[in-house]
């Protein structure tokens, strides 16, 4: 039955095995962060001697507008950029301007840790960009240079969320990762916080996604569990998606005071609607959040691809995809160990 709704879609589009289009593009234009989360780049693991990328082996702002153009005429219409941190590639907001031009593109999104926010919000609005999620796990300063790596106040990302709502980025969308025992005693600061203003808080259930971050099924605060907690101070109730395959499951504040969504990949996972692939500052292409490898399109349009044969290249490496790690994660995790993945390759959130 389902294949049936996705195939009205026509011609073109590719399907994959579980008849899921692709409709949303990822793009990494960054592998550095200027912070160190632990529960994405431990410190101890990303340290001085990493060898992030040097320019010439990201994508050049042509490549990813190319590579785009040709994701937008397979179906994709939203793209997000993300990394690393977006805000530390230079005229990003160039890039955004010139995505917002592909036709059939009709959203794109920014995720950022909001450091670098302040001085971009203004120029990314500008040239075209729709929608901004901003990462804050804590209100709590101290637990916030803890959770951050100690690379940045939290006020400056406050400053960010501020301007980008100054800049009409609205509603601003906040993800809070949630880990057990480390920040769940804060969550609801968070929404104290943030109730009443054009932002909508978004808790992220803690993903063992990305490598190395020490990952344990008990440190997952499951999203009910939250929601629970969160309902018996402000009582609210669920609202339906705004679009087939949202991730965040929306609910809204009895009082009027806004929204906020829970994202349960662990605990209810949503694989079965994914239509996301995923595009490294390298120019991999992935299928899934936790692929353990990509098709190297660098390479072949470095090498001299056309854009029928990269084409090909992407249509055939979607209709082959059969991903759904978030359902399968049990049995994946005792076949393969813990996830080993890029770490730019996250993203969490619409
Ligand atoms: C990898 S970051 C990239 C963009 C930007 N640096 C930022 O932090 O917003 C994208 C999102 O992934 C989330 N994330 C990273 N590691 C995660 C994990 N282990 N579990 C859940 N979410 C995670 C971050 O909190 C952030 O919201
Ligand atoms: S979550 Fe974002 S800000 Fe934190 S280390 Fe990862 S990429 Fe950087």
């Amino acid at each position: 039955m389902e294949f049936k709704l996705y195939d009205i879609r026509g011609g073109n589009n590719p399907l994959d095995q579980l008849g899921r289009p692709l409709h949303d593009l990822r793009i990494s234009v960054m592998d550095r962060c200027n912070f160190r989360c632990p529960y994405c780049m431990p410190k101890d693991q990303f340290h001085e001697r990493y060898r992030f990328l040097k320019s010439h082996e990201r994508l050049s702002f042509e490549e990813i507008v190319r590579l785009a153009r040709l994701f937008a005429s397979l179906g994709v219409n939203k793209l997000r950029l993300t990394g690393g941190e977006p805000l530390l590639r230079t005229n990003l907001a160039d890039l955004v301007g010139d995505l917002t031009s592909i036709p059939g593109i009709g959203d794109i999104a920014l995720t950022t840790n909001g450091v670098l926010l302040a001085q971009h919000a203004v120029d990314l609005q500008a040239n075209g960009l729709k929608r901004i999620t901003v990462s804050l796990d804590t209100l709590d300063k101290e637990l916030f240079a803890r959770m951050s790596g100690g690379f940045a106040a939290l006020d400056q990302v406050l400053s960010g969320i501020d301007a980008a709502i100054a800049a009409g980025l609205t509603p601003v969308k906040i993800n809070a990762v949630i880990e057990r025992g480390v920040n769940d005693h804060t969550a609801l600061d968070l929404i104290d916080h943030f109730r009443g203003m054009p932002v909508i808080v978004r808790f992220i259930e803690f993903m063992d996604v990305g490598n190395r971050n020490a990952w344990r099924p008990e440190m997952v605060v499951p999203s009910r569990e939250l929601a629970a907690r969160i309902g018996e101070r402000w009582p609210m109730r669920p609202i339906s998606e705004n679009y087939r395959g949202e991730v965040a499951q929306r609910w809204r504040f009895d009082d009027g005071a806004g929204e906020i969504g829970f994202i349960s990949s662990v605990s209810q996972p949503f694989c079965g609607t994914c239509s996301r692939a995923r595009l490294s500052s390298d120019g991999k292409f992935y299928t899934c959040l936790f692929a353990t490898h990509g098709l190297d399109l660098r390479a072949a349009m470095r090498g001299g691809a056309n854009d029928g044969e990269l084409l090909q290249m992407i249509r055939s490496t979607w209709r082959g995809r059969t991903d759904r790690y978030s359902e399968l994660r049990d049995v994946l995790r005792r076949e393969r160990g813990p996830a080993e993945q890029k770490i730019e390759m996250y993203y969490i959130g619409g």
